[in-house]
């Protein structure tokens, strides 16, 4: 695949999309990160593999969970990381993007985390580096594959074998970088079958996601399906709002403890955050024993440690 992620030795040099990503190297970075994940736990080793260098966050768009996971990661294998300060920073001032991270590059910083509302954005600044990485932790409704690796590694920890899998993503997919990721972090990984799911006005365009199955009947969709994933309305990417009501929603495409039992026994459920609970899922599926939302939080630290590691190694 020619893709500005991949060097002309088939190096992954920065990390943009899992779209089209060779299962090898998927499986190298999950299989690291287990690695990192286990000598962690058992001896709390923080192999240092990024001493001396600098990790940058550059997120245009808030973030709780996916930020202070890629500082941590960074931390934990010895990076200095600078928390980039963007409404104070010269972008503000009308600054382009590709002077603040010339700028930034010329400071030494090694690699960028990149999340903003517009689609390209990092692979645009990809293109445009010097030396340093860029990872991609979130543009637009496109992808986020840091999430995507995360979720399938806790599919994989219960699933060794992803192949015989049924998987059902539900809401709203449209505007969903998570969702995107997951069917090609998933599809690459051989799971047989990936559904989607959702209203017809939050089902991506008839000509993405060819491979997947759609389904209007979140009750059809969730049956015999091993892992379930939810995902949030996502009001500050929609043009119209959604019509109806957030009751009506959760009524038709809300996970609840009846609709979770027409899964496959101990099916796993897993939300990527933030979670609103009522309108998505019911607060008893969110904190039941099937739901893997705090397992997913924690494998992304070592994911990104994998990738940082991947990326900025050798
Ligand atoms: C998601 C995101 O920002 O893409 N959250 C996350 O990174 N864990 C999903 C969302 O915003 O709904």
């Amino acid at each position: 695949m020619s893709h500005v992620q991949i060097d002309a030795d088939g190096r992954l040099r920065h990390l943009i999309t899992l779209e089209g990503l060779e299962r090898s190297h998927i499986s190298g970075m999950l299989d690291r990160a287990v690695e990192l994940r286990e000598a962690f736990s058992a001896t709390g080793s923080r192999p240092q593999l990024l001493a001396a260098r600098t990790v940058v966050n550059l997120f245009f768009e808030p973030s709780t969970r996916t930020r202070s996971s890629f500082e941590l990661a960074a931390r934990r294998l010895g990076a200095n990381v600078l928390n980039f300060d963007i409404s104070g920073s010269s972008t503000s001032k009308g600054e382009s993007l590709e002077d603040t991270l010339a700028t930034l590059e010329a400071m030494q910083a090694d690699a960028f985390i990149v999340r903003h509302k517009e689609n390209g954005t990092p692979e645009r600044l990809a293109r445009h580096a010097q030396r340093a990485a860029i990872l991609n932790a979130g543009d637009g409704n496109n992808a986020h594959p840091t999430q995507g690796l995360l979720d399938a590694l806790t599919i994989r920890d219960r699933h060794p074998d992803l192949a015989s899998l049924k998987v059902v993503i539900c809401g709203d997919i449209r505007h969903s970088r998570v969702a995107r990721s997951d069917v090609h972090v998933l599809k690459s990984l051989g799971v047989a079958e990936v559904r989607l799911c959702g209203p017809a006005a939050l089902m991506p365009d008839a000509s993405e996601l060819q491979a997947c199955p759609r389904f209007d009947s979140f009750d059809e969709a969730i049956e015999g399906c091993d892992a379930i994933i939810m995902l949030r309305l996502q009001k500050e990417r929609m043009v119209a709002g959604l019509a109806g009501s957030e009751s009506e929603y959760f009524q038709r495409f809300g996970l609840n403890a009846a609709r979770l039992r027409r899964a496959n026994s101990e099916a796993m459920v897993l939300h990527p955050g933030p979670m609103n609970r009522g309108v998505e899922i019911a607060p008893e599926v969110a904190d039941g024993p099937q739901s893997c939302v705090l397992r997913q939080v924690a494998n992304g630290i070592p994911v990104r440690m994998a990738v940082l590691a991947t990326l900025l190694e050798g």
